[in-house]
């Protein structure tokens, strides 16, 4: 089958055409186009200006991947969780072109998106599988039992992962996007310079607070200028970076230990960092010799229409489809956080 891809729930527009042939996803075609640097002046993203742009990008997009209308089978659409005002765009479009083509329509959870770009490889991950997905919104151990369900087994009780980089990044005046920022800076830092904290890492849970953390930053910050100190701030970013990797690396240890699994799989934006990629690695590879890791390619760690498509066409196996005539019946397609694919376990 081959299915068209929209991706526009925060600030990149991403459109990809995939099709799968004997059990393997062949990518055809995948545009995007990012917003950084227009969301870099107010330094986050502001989901109305998302919104517009992504109404401005979108057809140019569509018009350079699909050549023929005709051979698309389904239409995936990043349904949720993210910007309202900017899913929006997308839904709409893919709305319309599946009722204009009278082809089936998939709303695809934008964090089952990021789990399914590990399996854009020749040998994908086997199941069972625990995921840690760290993004800019969400920072959660989910176990994947097969594919289209799933188990919570902790997350973060405030701030995300990227969420916290991004924080940290803007408080040491760092450009946006701040994650790549700051663990770039951290490159030339002594991650053991600050003993910044690791909240929660002995708590035997699967839970964890980025907050206090943040927090340990800004003291940090105050307290070396109330004593007219200058500030290292390749330290500060190599320790803060530090603090964080131990913690999610700290964690997946307990998941691993709680569940029986045949893989790990590494996804969302923070996946790009390289720390948390060669830790994880590492101490997988030693303390649990059996379980497969499954990191995504660089260029599918941040938000596209490559991992929307791959489990776009899963959930079309699976039945998860709207069909052209219940568009016209009902608003069907539910938006952002309401649309929630993962159970949680509590
Ligand atoms: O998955 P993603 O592209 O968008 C969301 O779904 O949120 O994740 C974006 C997050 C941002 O917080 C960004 O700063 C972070 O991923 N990020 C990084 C790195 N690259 C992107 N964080 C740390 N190190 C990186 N290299
Ligand atoms: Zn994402």
């Amino acid at each position: 089958m081959r299915i068209l891809a929209i991706e526009t729930s925060c600030d990149e527009t991403a459109v990809a055409v995939v099709q799968e042939v004997d059990s393997h996803y062949m990518v055809e075609h995948a545009v995007l186009a990012s917003q950084a640097m227009l969301h870099a002046t107010w330094g986050g993203v502001v989901p109305e200006v998302a919104a517009r742009e992504h109404a401005a990008y979108l057809f140019p997009l569509l018009q350079k991947v699909v050549t023929d209308w005709s051979s698309i089978d389904a239409i995936a659409v990043t349904a949720g969780p993210g910007l309202v005002p900017a899913l929006r765009v997308g839904v709409e479009a893919a709305k319309t072109f599946a009722f204009m083509l009278d082809k089936p329509l998939v709303p695809v959870h934008h964090l089952e998106g990021h789990i399914f770009s590990a399996f854009y490889i020749d040998i994908p991950p086997q199941l069972p599988a625990l995921c840690l997905l760290v993004s800019g919104g969400h920072t959660q151990w989910v176990l994947m039992k097969q594919k289209g369900e799933y188990e919570i087994l902790g997350s973060t009780r405030d701030d995300a992962a990227g969420e916290a980089f991004d924080k940290v990044a803007k408080m040491l005046g760092l450009p946006y996007p701040g994650g790549p920022s700051l663990s770039k800076m951290a490159q030339q830092g002594d991650p053991e310079a600050i003993a910044f904290p690791r909240p929660m890492l002995h708590s035997g849970d699967l839970d964890v607070s980025f907050s206090g953390l943040k927090t340990a930053v800004r003291v940090y910050l105050e307290q070396q200028k109330k004593m007219n100190q200058l500030v290292n701030i390749s330290d500060v970013c190599a320790s803060f970076e530090q603090a964080v990797v131990d913690t999610l690396v700290e964690k997946t240890v307990v998941a691993l230990k709680r569940v029986q699994v045949k893989s790990f799989i590494l996804a969302g934006g923070v996946s790009a960092n390289r720390v948390l990629r060669h830790q994880l690695v590492a101490r997988i590879s030693r303390e649990f010799s059996q379980v497969a890791v499954h990191i995504p390619d660089l260029t599918l760690t941040g938000d596209n229409a490559v991992m929307i498509a791959i489990a776009g066409i899963e959930r079309y196996k699976l039945g998860h489809t709207v069909q052209p005539s219940q568009l016209i019946s009902h608003a069907v397609v539910p938006l952002s956080n309401a649309y929630d694919i993962f159970t949680s376990s509590t």
